[in-house]
Order: structure tokens, then C-alpha cells, then sequence
């Protein structure tokens, strides 16, 4: 979604800025703007499109070591030019970035445009660039709080002002905003991505802190003015991290790295002397551990699908009664909140507001809320009681893959945790170990039959919609391949359980509706191949994912087995390439999907 990039030092602003803005463009947007304090006061230019077009728009001079720019994606009036931020005040002496919402906007605006303020755009956060305007308070860092004060809502915001060019005034509640710290400059992002080829040592602040960036010092404080002694820490990733590595797409290069990135998850967490895994910042200690009576997962999008595999794996491997629910419907249901209820957010980006949300309101009620997150220090990380970081490493492309696989692992090795400190045996924490250990070389073996994957996406390329079943440990495999194959090549799709199938869904098994089957060699085998006869018998086509040829289907692709409890994991790795090769043979934007945005900070 929308992306905040701001600099203070000596390098001309404008370039630095607009790579900045590049960085960002996975997050997804519509428009793009960069404001400049130069010598001649504050210059801006806006443009619809992507940051090429606003690179294009740039005056030839248009200097300055100054500067905010932004990529917005429209919530409050169309995408187009003046919507676009930064927004200025009347006087045009302030320039607003703005990321998140403003709930009373209109209330605001009617009020300021009743005392003669003229607006320039539809959107809800030009009334902060006049509410900053028109505050008598001396500095700055006031005239920002005093606005602040009328505001409800979420944001993340950078502010620029003619009068005050030696500063940007940041701040931030529900909407990311990160301190680059540099050498006699400053850069500040609403996401590391935009920071990390220039510095790696970042200050992420917290809902209710502000902050000023000067060339050579920044300070921290909260919205009433009390200082705040955030210190810097050094983000892991590297600036390589975010380029594509050779790759066509960052989808592709993304499922590519998911034998390293699974090596990574497992790395220093395994102790063999006790068949368990060290999890160091689950803050969860055996005795907490074994008081557990049920776990709730809370999750969105694939997230949600990863959090669904997860709850298999805890009730499997510890014997505990769990599930996973959308979290962006959990709180609107006024939910039982149960305290021997383990909680367990669940986010790649960290920053989803639907997910955070709930953690407040789970934490607001008094339940013990854990994190499986991939971004570190992100808001879910900070909010949560402790969890287990992900170290999928960064995801650039819209739709995830690495991090859903990552996720996934890191489930496992929690349900290994809770089951060890419960009843799961020494001979079973080990094979599951041992399985843990041998995915990596089965994800690459995956990843070597990609020509043959591509081959059936073009067969099945053709269909208007397809239908994705499996049973119990493939049902969630097949909503992930379900969700990943509509939103990157359009084709309608749909999951059931295999199950369900003669309770409705068979009614639409025709030629023209292609079924992609999970069918693992595990206990309920022949019940899938019942499903499989089901759909041959209205001439349905079968694609199955399966660990030896399927004789109902028309193709098979065969993956290694592992232990039955992990073979989700691997399973549903070429459902990724066959999602991704036939949004490539339908020429669609894969790594910018329409409608779809990176990480979802409003609600
Ligand atoms: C789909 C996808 C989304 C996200 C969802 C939650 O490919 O990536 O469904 O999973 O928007 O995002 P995070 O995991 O960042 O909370």
C-alpha cells in the first residue's frame, strides 16, 4: 500500500527520493508526488501512474537536500495527479505525506472549509497539511502535535515546512515509519525496503511517537512531548535482498529461494539432544506451555492458509485442539477470549491491520498473544508476548510463496516444541527432525521439475475456472493453490474439501472445469482416489499432486514424501509454479497482480 520516503543531508533530494519511491513500488499504487525544500521554498510535483512517470514530470531544476515523496494507493477520492500526495497548505509552505486513514476527515474538512480553507484534492489527509498550516505554535514539532490532536484515525506521516528546512517532522500510529541512520544524513521510509541500500541501521518507532530528522541528529518522543530514548538496531537484510537476482519476476525468484530460506528457518533451532526445537523469543516456558488448553491461529489471506496447516500440525504433534480463523473477521464477532487460550498472530509484513487489530483487542481483554512474523521489529513483532520469526527474508513480489513455505515450517517446529513439552515421544520428535532436515533437498528436487510444471500450466491455461480439492492435511494446500492461481493469473478458482465435493461442487465438474487434486499417500488415499473417480465419471480433467502417479488422473505431478505431518509443506510447492506459469502464459503482471497490495495497513 501506500509508501512514505523522506531524506535530510547534503546529496541532491530528488534522485534519492525517487529511488526510494522504486523500492517501494511493490507495495502497490496508483500515484506518485515528491515535495523539495530548495532555496526558492518548498517545490512539488505529483503524478498519476507509476515513479517513471513522475521522474519524467521532474523539472530540470529542482534541487534541494530536502525532501518527501510518497506512493499512494487511492482510498479517499480517484487516482490522479492532485490526489496524489505530498498536499500542501494554502500558503503552500507545508507539505503531508500521509499512509493510513483519517476517520473524521470529512468533519474536518467541513469545519476548516467553513473558516475559508480552500481544498485542493478529495482526499482525507490534505486536512493535515492545513491543520499544520494554520497552528500558531512556534516550532514545528508543535504545529505537528497540535494537528495531531484533531485527528482520528491511523497514520504514518512526514511533514515538510518552508519556514523549518533544517528538519522532517514524522509520526506514526498504526502506519510503519522507520529513521534511516546515516552519515551527516538522515532518511526516513514507511519500510526498511526504501532504506537499506543507503543504511542499515534503522529506529522503528512506535504507535504514539514522533520523531524530528535533522542532517546530523534525530529525536524521538511521544505525541505529548516526552522524550523517547529509541536506539538504533541493524536490519539483517542486505540491499541485494530486494533486487531480482537474474530472475524474470520476484515471484519467481522467491519460490526459487525456498530450499535456503526453509535451511534458514531451522538454523541453530534444533536440539537433538532432546528431540525439540529452541525457540528463543517464544517467552512461553514449559510449565506456561503445558497449562495451553486450545491454540486459536489468526491469519489473512495466505497467512491464514499457512495459520490452517499450522493448527493440523499443533493438534497432530501436541495433541492440543486448535484452529485458525481470518483475523479480519475475529474481532467483529465479539469472540470469547478464554485464558488458557493460546493466541498466535500470524503475518508475513507484520503490519497487516486486520491482524493487528485483533491482537489489541485479544491483548486489551488479557489473552497471551504470540507472533509467527517474518518482518523483525515489525508492529505484530513488538505487540505480541513473544514468537518465532520466520527468516523467509525479504518479500518483494505481491503474493506470497517463501513466506507462506517459511510459515508453515515455522509452525512445525512450535508444534514440535509444545508437543515435546507434552506427549509427543522422543521417537517422534526425532522423525519429525529428521523430516524437518531432509525438506530442503526436497524443495530443490520440486523446484528441478519447473519445465514439466510450465508444460501442464500451458495445457491447463485454458480454463475459465478451476476447482482445487484435498482432504484434512491437503485442504489448506489447496486453498493456498486455489487463492495463488485467481490472484496472479485471474482464472477463477475454488477449494473444497475432496469431502464436499457430492454435497454441492460436483454439480460444476464439467471438460471446462479442471480439478487440481492433492492426494497424499497417506490414510485417507483412497477416499481421494474416490473424489478422483467422482469427477473422471463427468468427464472432469485431474491434475493431482501426489506421491506416485494417479491412475484417475490425466497428469500427476510426484513429489517426495516426507513424514505425513510435513508433506503439506512440499505439496503445495508446485502448485506455486504451476500458479505462476500460467499467469505467465496469460502475459499477466505477476509480481503487481491488479487491485492487490504488499501489505494491507488500513482496514
Ligand atoms: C496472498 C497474500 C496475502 C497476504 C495477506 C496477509 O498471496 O500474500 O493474502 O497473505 O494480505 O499479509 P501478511 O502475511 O503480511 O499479514
Amino acid at each position: 500500500m501506500c509508501g512514505i520516503v523522506g531524506y535530510i543531508g547534503k546529496r541532491d533530494v530528488a534522485p534519492l527520493l525517487l529511488e526510494g519511491l522504486q523500492r517501494l513500488e511493490y507495495r502497490g499504487y496508483d500515484s506518485a508526488g515528491v515535495a523539495v525544500c530548495g532555496k526558492s521554498g518548498l517545490k512539488t510535483v505529483k503524478a498519476k501512474g507509476r515513479v517513471r512517470e513522475l521522474d519524467a514530470k521532474l523539472p530540470k531544476r529542482f534541487a534541494g537536500s530536502v525532501g518527501i515523496a510518497h506512493t499512494r494507493w487511492a482510498t479517499h477520492g480517484a487516482p490522479n495527479d492532485v490526489n496524489a500526495h505530498p498536499h500542501l497548505d494554502s500558503e503552500g509552505k507545508v507539505a503531508v505525506v500521509h499512509n493510513g486513514i483519517i476517520d473524521n476527515a470529512s468533519e474536518l474538512r467541513a469545519k476548516l472549509t467553513a473558516d475559508g480553507v480552500e481544498f485542493a484534492s478529495e482526499t482525507d489527509s490534505e486536512v493535515l497539511a492545513h491543520l499544520v498550516g494554520r497552528s500558531e505554535a512556534e516550532t514545528l514539532e508543535e504545529k505537528v502535535r497540535h494537528a495531531l490532536r484533531s485527528i482520528e484515525g491511523t497514520y504514518g506521516i512526514a511533514v515538510l515546512h518552508a519556514d523549518f528546512p533544517d528538519r522532517i517532522v514524522v509520526a506514526r500510529n498504526g502506519s510503519p515509519v522507520v529513521l534511516g541512520i546515516g552519515e551527516k544524513e538522515m532518511f526516513v521510509s514507511s519500510d526498511v525496503a526504501a532504506l537499506v541500500s543507503h543504511t542499515r541501521q534503522v529506529v522503528t518507532l512506535d504507535d504514539g511517537e514522533m520523531a524530528t530528522i535533522k542532517a546530523d541528529d534525530y529525536r524521538t518522543y511521544t505525541t505529548e512531548g516526552s522524550r523517547t530514548s529509541a536506539s538504533p538496531t541493524t536490519v539483517e537484510w542486505e540491499a541485494e535482498s530486494y533486487d531480482m537476482g537474474g530472475h524474470d519476476t520476484y515471484m519467481h525468484k522467491e519460490i526459487s529461494e525456498q530450499a535456503d530460506a526453509v535451511d534458514r528457518v531451522l538454523r541453530g533451532r534444533i536440539d537433538d539432544r532432546f528431540s525439540t526445537v529452541r525457540l528463543g523469543g517464544l517467552n512461553l516456558d514449559a510449565r506456561e506451555a503445558r497449562a495451553v488448553r486450545r491454540v486459536k491461529i489468526l491469519g489473512c489471506g495466505t497467512s491464514y492458509h499457512a495459520g490452517l496447516i499450522g493448527a493440523g500440525l499443533i493438534e497432530s504433534l501436541a495433541r492440543v485442539p486448535a484452529d485458525s480463523e481470518p483475523a479480519s473477521e475475529f474481532r467483529y464477532r465479539n469472540p470469547v477470549v478464554d485464558p488458557d487460550t493460546l493466541y498466535i498472530a500470524v503475518s508475513q509484513s507484520g503490519e497487516t491491520y486486520d491482524v493487528l487489530a485483533a491482537v489489541q483487542e485479544l491483548k486489551r481483554k488479557g489473552a497471551r498473544v504470540l507472533g509467527v512474523v517474518n518482518v523483525v521489529g515489525s508492529a505484530i513483532a513488538r505487540e505480541t508476548d513473544g514468537g518465532v520469526y520466520v527468516h523467509a527474508g525479504p518479500e518483494v513480489c505481491v503474493v506470497s510463496t517463501k513466506c507462506f513455505t517459511n510459515t508453515v515450517v515455522a509452525f512445525a517446529l512450535l508444534a514440535l516444541h509444545l508437543g515435546r513439552t507434552r506427549d509427543l515421544s522422543v521417537a517422534d520428535g526425532k522423525r519429525i527432525i529428521e523430516g524437518l532436515r531432509r525438506l530442503p533437498a526436497q524443495i530443490s528436487e520440486i523446484l528441478e521439475r519447473e519445465d514439466e510444471i510450465e508444460r501442464l500450466a500451458h495445457e491447463y491455461a485454458d480454463a475459465r475456472s478451476m476447482m482445487f480439492i484435498g482432504r484434512v492435511r491437503g485442504y489448506p494446500v489447496a486453498l493456498e493453490a486455489s487463492l495463488k492461481l485467481k490472484e496472479i493469473s485471474y482464472i477463477h478458482a475454488e477449494a473444497y474439501p475432496a469431502s464436499e465435493l457430492k454435497h454441492g461442487p460436483l454439480a460444476l465438474i464439467e471438460p471446462a472445469m479442471p480439478t487440481v487434486a492433492v492426494v497424499p499417500d497417506d490414510d485417507l488415499l483412497e477416499k481421494n482416489r474416490a473424489a478422483l473417480e467422482e469427477i473422471k465419471a463427468r468427464s472432469g480433467r485431474i491434475l493431482a499432486v501426489a506421491h506416485r502417479e494417479q491412475e484417475k488422473a490425466d497428469h500427476t505431478i510426484v513429489v517426495p514424501r516426507n513424514e505425513v505431518e510435513l508433506d503439506p509443506i512440499l505439496m503445495g510447492i508446485p502448485l506455486q509454479l504451476l500458479a505462476y506459469h500460467t499467469a505467465l502464459a496469460l502475459g499477466r503482471d505477476i509480481d503487481k497482480p491488479r487491485n492487490l497490495a504488499k501489505s494491507v495497513t488500513v482496514e
